[in-house]
């Protein structure tokens, strides 16, 4: 049933370039552009006239809805508020028939995310799901779903989940932006053919398998890792840091890159290993001093950055080299290396990998 592999996780790992492919599979033509979403005829109507966004969800899957609020943004330029369920749901809520809802969860049962649901269709919002368990309770509560098609997840710590939930978001972001005219055939062709390379590329990263191992050898020990991420890359250093903890126990704090001269800075020394995600794109300069100012201060720097960039490899202690993409699809390749990292650091720590303790798949209470 691991199909050779140690564990569900490694297994759930490795399969993230089928799962991608099924995802997006059967949404999207090369040739004109267009993107396509099975959604009702009312709904695709009421999406024209939505004024703004909320998504919502828990953990990894809100980790999916801060990299979703930069597609919609960018593509369809409509404002968007990401929350974690069990804060959005006990506020004075504002929802009416011009804000979109969507919802995400891998398991379809997060109370808290159904519960959030629940309150603003009654309020009126039009609400979409991004599930991956066919016909469960957000799913079937949703005026429309689009499934992830990850097929089952059984390693608690999300992984293929997370990867298939982003894909959607990207080609949601971009029907929007198609339907609203603020993406142009032109720029829709081209970042859908490079999300047709991703999973090729991932397939490359997966291959980095011995090389991440090496580093977990030498860390595993560690009692404390700091993760840095700026943009798209700021939720991918939250995931990387939420998976570290949650299987193998170490503490880890996720970042966005900037906000570390404000507080986190102090805790630098030369005991603390530091992922810095510096891929090239629009915050590759700013992050770059970022890795700068760690080692200033005798941090360990792991850093995350695109084959061939030269700069960083003098700098940095280590270096984990992924494909060179737009910056804004690098989060599959990025997000894959510190899902492999949190992987050997449990295993070598001799954890249950999928069934870290206190956690459970789907969380049902409130
Ligand atoms: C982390 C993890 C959890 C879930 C969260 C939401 O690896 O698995 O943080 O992401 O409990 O679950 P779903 O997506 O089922 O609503």
């Amino acid at each position: 049933e691991k199909a050779g592999y140690r564990h569900f996780m490694q297994k759930e790992i490795n399969e993230q370039p089928r799962a991608l492919i099924d995802t997006i599979r059967g949404k999207y033509s090369l040739e004109s552009g267009d993107v396509f979403f099975d959604l009702s005829k009312d709904l695709k109507e009421s999406l024209k006239d939505i004024t703004r966004i909320v998504i919502v969800a828990c953990g990894t899957s809100w980790h999916a809805g801060l990299v979703g609020k930069f597609y919609i943004e960018k593509f369809a330029r409509i404002p968007v508020e990401v929350d974690i369920a069990s804060e959005y749901r006990y506020r004075d809520l504002i929802a009416d028939e011009k804000l979109l809802f969507i919802a995400i969860s891998q398991s379809g049962e997060t109370a808290d995310t159904l519960s959030a649901m629940r309150m603003v269709k009654k309020m009126g919002a039009k609400v979409i799901s991004i599930c991956n368990v066919v016909g469960s309770s957000i799913a079937r509560e949703s005026h429309s779903v689009i499934y992830t098609h990850a097929g089952p997840e059984i390693g608690v710590a999300s992984t293929k989940a997370f990867t298939t939930q982003v894909a959607s978001l990207f080609l949601f972001a971009m029907y929007l932006g198609r339907q609203r005219e603020t993406m142009s055939a032109g720029e829709s062709r081209e970042f859908l053919k490079e999300l047709v390379g991703i999973p090729d590329k991932l397939e490359h990263v997966l291959r980095l398998d011995g090389e991440i191992e090496d580093l977990a050898k030498k860390y595993k020990d560690a009692s404390d890792f700091l993760y840095l991420g700026r943009n798209v890359n700021y939720p991918i250093a939250l995931e990387g840091a939420l998976k570290l903890k949650e299987i193998s126990y170490i503490h880890a704090e996720g970042y966005p890159a900037g906000e570390m001269k404000h507080g986190p800075i102090a805790l630098i020394d030369s005991e603390l290993p530091v992922f810095v995600i510096a891929v090239k794109g629009s915050v590759y300069d700013k992050t770059a001093s970022n890795v700068e100012e760690v080692k200033a201060r005798d941090g360990i720097v792991i850093a995350i950055v695109t084959e061939g960039d030269t700069e960083l490899a003098g700098k940095a202690d280590h270096i984990i080299e992924v494909p060179d993409v737009p910056e804004e699809l690098s989060v599959f390749l990025t997000v894959t290396a510190t899902q492999i990292f949190a992987y050997h650091c449990a295993n070598l720590l001799g954890l249950d990998v999928d069934q870290p303790r206190n956690l459970a798949k789907s969380v049902t209470v409130e």
